[in-house]
């Protein structure tokens, strides 16, 4: 199976990021093409209908989207901004929507994780995430990764620290096992 993992941070010890690479570990320890997407890579101006009237979208959005578009599944990781999705994730998200076709964001499956300092594990920007990929047609896991209290949540060699965290994860990473079975088959 191939798997993309898309953190909506780039700070320099991002907890997202840590999760993102903590799930990448897991899939890639069964065996899956697992690609670790950082958004650094994929700088995208932040959207205005003028620059899209002039350029059309980002060579960056255009990059991503054939990334994306080969997977069977991706995981995106949000971190939780004032209840929301972070700007460089709505803004990569939107741009995304800007291509010539959206195959990218209807073929895969999507499944959905967050990683925050205290103990709400991102239940808001979660729910957010849900409701703009629906929107956009994407087949999204029901089954969401919220990790709380990220100070105790990884060992030190970058793993799920919590038996219920890695409990969860795993049955994420089932069912999106399941659900590309299903549609590949
Ligand atoms: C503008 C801003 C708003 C935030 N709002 C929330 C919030 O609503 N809920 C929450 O749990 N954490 C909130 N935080 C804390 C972030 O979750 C925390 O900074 C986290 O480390 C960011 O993710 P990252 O480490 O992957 O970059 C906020 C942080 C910033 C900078």
């Amino acid at each position: 199976m191939k798997i993309a993992l898309l953190a909506g941070s780039v700070r320099a010890g991002s907890i997202n990021v840590k999760l993102a690479k903590a799930m990448a570990q897991k899939y890639r320890e069964l065996g899956d093409d697992v690609t670790l997407i950082d958004l650094k890579d994929y700088e995208m101006p932040i959207y205005n209908g003028d620059y899209e009237a002039e350029h059309g979208a980002p060579q960056s959005t255009q990059d991503l989207a054939a990334l994306l578009v080969e997977q069977d599944g991706i995981l995106m990781v949000g971190p939780e901004y004032n209840g929301s999705l972070t700007p460089l994730l709505k803004n990569t998200i939107d741009w995304l929507t800007r291509t010539d076709n959206r195959d990218h964001i209807i073929k895969p499956v999507w499944s959905l994780g967050s990683c925050t300092l205290g103990p709400m594990s991102g239940l808001m920007v979660m729910r957010q995430m849900n409701y703009i990929m629906n929107r956009l047609k994407a087949d999204v896991l029901q089954r969401q990764l919220g990790i709380g209290n990220a100070k105790d949540a990884f060992t030190p060699d970058g793993r799920l620290a919590r038996k219920s965290d890695q409990d969860n994860s795993d049955a994420q990473i089932a069912d999106m096992r399941l659900r590309v079975s299903q549609k590949n088959a």
